[in-house]
């Protein structure tokens, strides 16, 4: 038997990026993947389901129609994110207010709506898209790093209640990972990225794939007692 087989799984901001990859691994464990991004995308193995994970009403609808559709959700993997880095002079309350909507108010409002189908059922799983940023701060991040700093807390109050149900949540806190935003962010900036990678004691990048073995183990029966983690997906950076 697979590592997920037939696990009705959720993965939101699953066009690119880490998303993709780890629905593209789900997949290949054997999971039934219902991949959400705000445009149309095709994902071979997938079901896609496009909608704007702020848009509350939207966000229902969509956990409605997989729950008819499968008749349980046993995960969703909170991934969806508005990443950008801003020095702390010139962040704005546009900026904060577009951030936390997706990245923490969204994030609760999928855990408040999924939990209830989820306790139907008997339990299931969640897992949130933390950072790195979130537990150690980097400069010209204070705007994101305070999003995956309330993602983290929130993860582990979420847990605690939820664990009543039979509800696991957890967190990954991915270090420096190698996708399409790295090269937008770090690369198009001119960022001394050799000096970051000497700050990695596994000396190198993280891969999506790296952080998508990681999900597929939460996300598994395998992880059945492992709940308000943060799993570090860094290569060592933080200690
Ligand atoms: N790449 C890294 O180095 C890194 C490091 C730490 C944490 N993370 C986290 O990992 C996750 C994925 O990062 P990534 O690098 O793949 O980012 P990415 O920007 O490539 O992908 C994010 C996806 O989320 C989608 N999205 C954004 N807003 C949305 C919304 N309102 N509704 C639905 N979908 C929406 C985007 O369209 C995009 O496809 C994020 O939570 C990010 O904060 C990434």
């Amino acid at each position: 038997m697979k590592l997920l087989e037939n696990k009705v799984v959720l993965i939101t901001g699953a066009g690119r990026g880490i998303g993709r990859v780890i629905a593209d691994q789900f997949i290949s464990d054997g999971a039934i993947v219902y991949a959400n991004d705000l445009n149309e995308f095709e994902i071979d193995g997938a079901r896609t389901i496009c909608f704007d994970v702020t848009d509350s009403n939207a966000l229902k609808a969509g956990l409605m129609s997989i729950y008819k559709a499968e008749g349980r959700i046993d995960c969703v993997v909170n991934n969806a994110a508005v990443i950008a880095n801003q020095k702390l002079g010139m962040v704005t309350k546009q900026l904060l207010e577009k951030m936390y909507q997706v990245n923490v108010f969204a994030v609760i409002d999928m855990i408040q709506t999924v939990s209830r189908l989820m306790a139907r059922n008997g339990g299931g799983n969640i897992i949130n898209m933390a950072s790195v940023t979130g537990v150690v701060g980097s400069p010209g991040q204070v705007a994101y790093s305070a999003s995956k700093g309330a993602v983290i807390a929130l993860t582990k109050s979420a847990a605690k209640e939820l664990a009543p149900q039979g509800i696991r949540v957890n967190a990954i806190a991915p270090g420096i990972i190698k996708t399409e935003r790295f090269e937008e962010l770090y690369e198009a900036s001119g960022d001394k990225i050799d000096q970051r990678i000497g700050r990695i004691a596994l000396g190198r990048l993280g891969t999506p794939q790296d952080v998508a073995f990681a999900a597929a183990f939460l996300a598994s029966d395998r992880a059945s007692y492992i709940s308000g983690h943060i799993l570090g997906v860094d290569g060592c950076a933080t200690i």
